[in-house]
């Protein structure tokens, strides 16, 4: 399905962006660089923004979203925006009772832990892309997109494991344990579960790239906790699902470019290029070269400098970056990132620092 003729694919405005051109596997001269979590909460400006109001409400005011989703744009330079939402935004529009709790992450109103909790939540039905339920999400994103002219912006969602692990335990937890014991002990409940999610979850980044985002991702934060086997059988399938609903939007003919991102996934990352991805987000722990050899040296990369480093001494975290940018050479192109997101007490100076070194670093010959 083609895009909508205003989008900024389709008009051009950001078709040959350096992310653009790199998510499609074509290497621009200088690397371009964007971070998780670049919007919120190292950030004064947010900070300033954040008094009053939940952090769900912000994110479905549509003004204070465009705002927030600026922010480290102007502040940093980044070669993209990434929408300031946040990934159980489509289970409160799809009527689930879930707040966050600062310091703690999303807590829900009641776990699902069984069957009949699994039938109950399927029974509030999907949400679609053009659902009325998510217009404060298309607003939000149309705004913002106005702002940003030809730097694009990233829509994202969640991946169904990740939101699946949350919904039965009904809050954050270490080691997902009651989701993956309800993988095995009720399997058709768990695949019940895992699609209305990825429906869930595909509605909304469906909606924000008919919206206007120039790319998409999808967060599998805590999918590092599943075997390589219970990933490929209980979880890819969804994912693949989730990401279905983003696959096969395109501007003159040229589909929108997904980013498939896991955190301690390193075993499996063939299985999250299979699911539908185009470019493969790899966590602080395995090495880029590493991850592109496991991939056949044939899918574009992002990431992946340590976030454990941002407070390290200037010509530590220099070294490391560089590093990063060399590794990344290996992939057929390489879109710089941080390995998770950026912890909330970073100084923001270092990472507008960390823009300036990679932007110049793509002269710089001893990188080769
Ligand atoms: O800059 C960006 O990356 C865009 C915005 C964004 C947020 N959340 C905003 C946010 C994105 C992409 C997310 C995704 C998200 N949300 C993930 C996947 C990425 C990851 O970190 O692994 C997950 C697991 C969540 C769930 C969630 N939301 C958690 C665990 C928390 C932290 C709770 C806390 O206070 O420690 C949130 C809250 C959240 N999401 C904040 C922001 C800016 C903090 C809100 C605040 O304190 O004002």
């Amino acid at each position: 399905r083609p895009l909508p003729a205003d989008h900024p694919l389709t008009v051009g405005a950001t078709a040959s962006a350096p992310l653009v051109q790199a998510y499609r596997g074509v290497r621009p001269q200088t690397a371009p660089v964007w971070f998780m979590r670049q919007a919120g909460r190292s950030l004064p400006e947010y900070r300033a923004l954040r008094a009053g109001g939940g952090m769900l409400e912000r994110c479905l005011d549509p003004e204070t979203a465009a705002e927030i989703t600026l922010q480290p744009v102007r502040r940093h330079g980044v070669d993209a925006a990434i929408f300031f939402s946040d990934i159980v935004i489509p289970l409160r529009l799809a009527g689930i009772g879930v707040e966050i709790q600062s310091g703690v992450g999303p807590v829900f109103d009641r776990a699902v832990r069984t069957a009949a909790d699994v039938d109950a939540l399927v029974a509030t039905g999907p949400l679609t892309a053009d659902d009325d339920a998510l217009e404060p999400i298309r607003a939000g994103v149309r705004r913002t997109v106005d702002a940003l002219g030809t730097t694009p912006l990233i829509g994202f969602a969640g991946a169904p494991f990740t939101l699946a692990a949350y919904l039965v335990e009904g809050r954050p937890s270490r080691d997902h344990l009651a989701a993956r014991r309800l993988m095995h002990v009720d399997p058709d409940a768990w695949a019940r579960l895992m699609a209305w999610c990825a429906d869930v979850t595909g509605a909304f980044l469906r909606a924000q790239l008919l919206a206007g985002a120039s790319a998409g991702q999808l967060f599998d934060s805590w999918a590092g906790s599943l075997s390589r086997a219970d990933y490929a059988q209980h979880v890819a399938p969804a994912s693949a699902r989730a990401l279905g609903w983003a696959r096969g939007l395109t501007a003159d003919g040229a589909a929108v470019p997904l980013v498939h991102f896991g955190l301690g996934t390193g075993e499996f990352l063939p299985e999250m290029r299979d699911a539908g991805a185009d470019v493969v987000g790899v966590d602080y722990r395995m090495p880029l070269d590493e991850a592109s050899r496991r991939l056949g040296d044939a899918v574009p990369l992002q990431g992946n400098i340590d976030p454990a480093l941002l407070a390290a001494p200037w010509p530590v975290l220099e070294e490391h970056a560089r590093d990063v940018l060399r590794r990344g050479r290996a992939a057929p192109a390489h879109v710089v990132n941080l390995g998770h997101g950026v912890p909330p007490d970073t100084d923001p100076d270092v990472l507008t620092r960390l823009v300036r070194l990679v932007h110049d670093a793509g002269a710089d010959a001893a990188l080769r």
